[in-house]
């Protein structure tokens, strides 16, 4: 008889050998020049992702779990997250060395898997293939930044979906009530948690993200010069700033994509609408695939739910409950399956835009017949 046990492990090797391998395609045919290339102040080069996404599963598998002692401790200063500031990370070692060093570490945490109570640690090992899964995205993030990967072509691995012809209206109504938000699976983290009733009045919602041809038209009137569809914050960031279009661009049916949170809010109000809150959209999603399009921009600051527990680290989430971070949902095309549900929470501040973001819209029932 197969116990649950060696089903557990057989699923998380599959996993995360799915999961490196998807990791690996995206520095496949990258040079050296690239791994290392810092393209944004905000953001660390992709070889620095690959090599902390390797210590960081040595630190909680083979130093916290089995308790092994550090393995390449000379790489801890790198590639830890409090290590080194981000212009510092451009001196990496050569691809290959970074790559082995992944192999190293993988062959060690699959010796202790073979042994390891798994079944205690289920949600530690979920919480780690997750967070390669985020690293990953990063990674499609900063080649999309440097240009080595196309937003939007047609062929490229980061090919957005197209938005299909809108059916007969371009929102949805959900009707008022309850739903449960967050999620308390095994591999929910801890900012999902825990699951709670939520009322909300009845609202239209978006059925699709909004697409480059509807977002010109706010260019085209002006948008982006006009006060009045702006907060106070955001109007002070687009003057400092200067931007006057969405980062990245493609065909008119393809979600926008690459907005700050003050460009996707200005919008909404443009045509009359807002930005949905974070359980509005989460509401949403039980009644429309809202998942694997852009990541979407809420007007819900990040925040713990009422009963909130930090894990791993109190540094992964609630660091970051500081009301200067918003909220965004669905996950993008860039996005791996495992970090992507209703219920997954991301989180940048208000004028990010480097990222995969866009948004829909909502307008309250009533406003809209
Ligand atoms: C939630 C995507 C903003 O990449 O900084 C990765 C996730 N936390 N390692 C990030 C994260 C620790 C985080 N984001
Ligand atoms: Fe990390």
């Amino acid at each position: 008889m197969i116990s649950s046990q060696t089903l557990l492990l057989s699923e998380l090797q599959h996993s995360m050998q799915q999961c490196r391998s998807r990791t690996l395609a995206l520095i496949e045919s990258i040079d050296y020049n690239t791994f290392c290339t810092q393209a944004h102040p905000d953001f660390s080069p992709v070889g620095w992702h690959l090599g902390h996404i390797a210590y960081t599963e040595a630190l909680w598998i083979l130093q916290r779990c089995a308790g092994y002692p550090p393995l390449l401790p000379e790489y801890h200063r790198l590639f830890a997250q409090d290590g080194l500031p981000k212009s510092d990370r451009v001196r990496l070692p050569e691809i290959n060395t970074v790559v082995e060093y992944l192999a190293t570490v993988r062959a060690k945490v699959f010796d202790y898997l073979a042994i390891a109570p798994v079944d205690q640690q289920e949600r530690l090992w979920k919480w780690l293939l997750q967070h390669e899964c985020q690293h990953a995205e990063t990674m499609a993030i900063v080649l999309a930044l440097i240009g080595q990967a196309a937003v939007g072509d047609a062929g490229s691995p980061l090919n957005p979906p197209r938005v299909g012809d809108f059916e007969s209206e371009r929102m949805i109504l959900i009707p008022g009530g309850s739903f449960i938000q967050g999620n308390e699976t095994i591999e929910a983290q801890d900012n999902e948690r825990p699951q709670h009733e939520v009322y909300l009045e009845a609202y239209w919602i978006d059925r699709q993200p909004v697409t480059c041809a509807e977002y010109r038209s706010f260019i085209e009137a002006g948008g982006y010069q006009d006060r009045e569809w702006w907060t106070a914050e955001g109007w002070e960031w687009v003057q400092k700033s200067g931007i006057d279009r969405p980062l990245y661009w493609s065909a008119d049916n393809i979600p926008v994509c690459g907005v700050s949170w003050y460009e996707a809010d200005a919008y909404a109000k443009f045509v009359g609408k807002r930005l949905p809150t974070e359980a509005e959209w989460e509401k949403a999603a039980a009644f429309q695939n809202m998942l694997g399009e852009v990541w979407q921009w809420t007007s819900t600051w990040f925040d713990g739910y009422s009963g909130f527990e930090s894990y791993p680290y109190p540094g992964y989430s609630q660091t970051y409950f500081d009301r200067a971070h918003r909220v965004l949902k669905g996950g993008s095309w860039a996005t791996f399956p495992w970090a992507m549900r209703n219920s997954f929470r991301n989180w940048y501040y208000p004028q990010v835009r480097e990222i995969f973001s866009g948004f829909r819209c909502v307008c309250s029932a009533g406003v809209r017949s």
